[in-house]
């Protein structure tokens, strides 16, 4: 039924009003306890072998939605409504800012992708967590909070920028994420060289561990499919040496040859990020190679082109604990994770594991 309304309806419309209009349904459906308890059931089914432990936190599953669609926490209650078992909040910066000027979110169908160069659009760090603090949860999902740099802020500045966030954030998440891989702030993916980026995350620790006492705020970065191989290996490397508890492997990319686009050339020549099918095999090579450095001494979260339940499952099987989606979302519609916890639950009942966690990173074991 989605696929037809998507034809009918959404690929009708600009890209960006169809995503606040569907952000404003999921949320009107969320505001009626019958309706969201009714829609819950039927959408976030709970598979008990599904139910995972990672960074400290229990889940019911390994599945969540990741970050930009819910940038200003304006649906998180919805969207766990809908089956996802994390949903990760942001991008979010210091201050507010508008992003780019429109238009600049991209759909490629044919593809299975879109090119966003959004920029960051958000409220800002102050009233986000402002909202987050005023918030009574009514469902239990996992909240991730991802933060990023304010345009204006010089890439000299940048911590104390990305700081701003985490002290007022942090006290609101369940994890936090640095992101330092967005193609569509300039300057930003300088930050994820090892000698930026041992200072940047070695100051949002001390932020988070200064906002929020009583717990520790596990910390994780994100990072572009586009690093070369020395360099995730180098991400890896460091993430072990200064105790992070995760990495985000990937966000979008800004590679467009050898991905057999098949959209106009016109469409794939737009700046910005492409996300969704073409993306899945940098993402899991980046997956795998990052796992093949840290074993469990990291937890990973696998993201970029996860479109059903198989792609979830070989991403837990190249080592994540946790998988993430985006841009299926768009194309699949309010069934598309109660599709991928069935998938998964089915795929592990059949698989010679017990529990996921022995699933996570099986297939580098094999070839070891
Ligand atoms: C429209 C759009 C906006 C996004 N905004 C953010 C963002 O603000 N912060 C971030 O870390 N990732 C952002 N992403 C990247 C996604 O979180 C994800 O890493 C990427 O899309 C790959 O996953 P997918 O192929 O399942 O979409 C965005 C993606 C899209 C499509």
């Amino acid at each position: 039924m989605y696929p037809l309304f998507f034809r009918l309806v959404f690929s009708r419309l600009d890209p960006e009003r169809a995503h606040h209009l569907a952000v404003r349904w999921i949320r009107l459906v969320a505001r009626v306890p019958v309706l969201r308890t009714f829609v819950a059931a039927a959408l976030a089914p709970r598979h008990k072998e599904l139910r995972t432990e990672a960074l400290g936190l229990r889940l019911h599953s390994p599945f969540g939605l990741a970050a930009g669609f819910d940038k200003n926490a304006l649906a998180i209650d919805g969207l766990a409504m809908l089956g996802f078992d994390h949903v990760e909040i942001g991008t979010v910066t210091g201050e507010p800012q508008p992003g780019n000027p429109r238009k600049r979110l991209f759909r490629l169908v044919q593809d299975r992708a879109l090119i966003n160069r959004m920029g960051f659009n958000n409220e800002g760090s102050a009233a986000v967590a402002a909202r987050l603090a005023a918030r009574t949860p009514v469902f239990r999902t996992v909240l991730g909070v991802n933060i990023g740099k304010t345009k204006v802020v010089p890439e000299e500045e940048a911590a104390a920028d990305y700081v701003k966030s985490a002290e007022r954030l942090a006290p609101h998440a369940d994890y936090l994420v640095v992101n330092v891989s967005s193609p569509n702030t300039p300057g930003l993916r300088n930050l994820q060289a090892t000698q930026a980026l041992r200072p940047l995350l070695t100051a949002v620790r001390e932020a988070a561990d200064r906002a929020v006492t009583g717990r520790r705020v596990p910390l994780l970065v994100k990072i572009a499919p586009d690093l070369a191989d020395e360099d995730v290996d180098a991400v890896a490397d460091l993430a072990v040496e200064l105790g992070l508890d995760g990495i985000i492997a990937t966000n979008t990319t800004v590679a467009r040859e050898g991905l057999g686009l098949r959209a106009a050339p016109s469409v794939t020549a737009e700046t910005g990020g492409l996300s969704g099918a073409p993306l899945k095999e940098r993402s899991l090579e980046v997956l795998r190679r990052l796992h093949a450095r840290v074993g469990d001494r990291v937890t990973l979260v696998g993201v970029g082109g996860i479109e059903d339940a198989e792609d979830a499952w070989r991403r837990i099987l190249a080592g994540a604990t946790l998988v993430q989606g985006y841009s299926a979302f768009i194309y699949q519609g309010p069934f598309w994770a109660r599709g991928i916890h069935k998938g998964l639950a089915a795929r592990l009942r059949s698989s010679p594991y017990a529990t996921l966690a022995d699933a996570v990173g099986a297939d580098v074991r094999k070839h070891a």
